[in-house]
């Protein structure tokens, strides 16, 4: 298995409300983006990490983050896109030639371990397609369109939170973002775009520890994960 991780950083981080890009901001000291690569570095099976970053940040992803971070996976850096899905889709044109699988990980997730990484390129191997999901804790809502009013409330022994880790085999990922570029369709993660091909995605088991920093709590919590050794 040769595998190439996508890490997906040229967001802005809106949400965040704060004036550094989200990939910069520093938990514990060091960067968001540097965590994943810290751990993406430690899987042997990870031959190649491809970044998408805003446009205009290469040079300093490259000088403030990968190269202190002294890895020893090669790294591309690409220019990303407008949509998250654009800068997978970038990323996939750095992927190299040896290739056979594409994992994709946010670097908005820090907290990702080397086991969940493991465990996803495990049944990538197995399911051709699979995301790293958790079962929701909190009741979820259907609401009308006004928002004012509850339509449904779903089985919750069925809802689950898709998170990253996704892998993917090379072929169904190209193809999947192929399509939705041809066909304009858009979905919020590559789990959706393979699955939107009419391919099951496996779930594997995530860690309710893999949050997304979103907002500014999220930072604050993930500090208190690692300073308790939660992970
Ligand atoms: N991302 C990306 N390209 C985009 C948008 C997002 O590579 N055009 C990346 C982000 O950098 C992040 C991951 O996709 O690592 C998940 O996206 P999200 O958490 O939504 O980050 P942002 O889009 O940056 O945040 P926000 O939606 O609050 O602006
Ligand atoms: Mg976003």
């Amino acid at each position: 298995m040769n595998v190439t991780a996508i890490v997906p950083a040229a967001g802005i981080g809106r949400r965040m409300e704060h004036h550094s890009k989200k990939p910069y901001l520093l938990l514990q000291g060091k960067p968001l983006l540097a965590w994943v690569l810290a751990v993406l570095d430690a899987v042997p099976a990870v031959t190649q990490i491809v970044i998408p970053v805003h446009p205009g940040d290469e040079q300093h992803c490259q000088q403030e983050v990968v190269e202190p971070a002294g890895l020893h996976t090669p790294v591309a850096i690409v220019t990303g896109g407008a949509q998250r899905q654009d800068s997978v889709r970038n990323g996939l044109a750095a992927v190299t030639a040896e290739c056979d699988m594409v994992l994709v990980h946010d670097a908005a997730r820090p907290l990702v371990t080397r086991t969940l990484i493991e465990a996803s390129l495990a049944a990538a191997q197995v399911y051709h397609a699979t995301t790293v999901a958790v079962p929701v804790k909190d009741t979820i809502a259907i609401i009308d369109r006004e928002q004012h009013v509850i339509e449904q409330f779903p089985d919750r022994a069925r809802l689950y939170s898709v998170q990253t880790p996704q892998t993917f085999t090379r072929d169904l990922l190209q193809q999947a973002h192929r399509k939705a570029c041809a066909e304009g369709y858009s979905g919020t993660d590559d789990a959706s775009l393979v699955a939107w091909l009419g391919v099951p995605v496996a779930i594997v088991p995530g860690m309710y520890t893999n949050i997304k920093i979103t907002t500014p709590e999220d930072l604050l919590i993930a500090e208190a994960l690692l300073q308790q050794g939660a992970l």
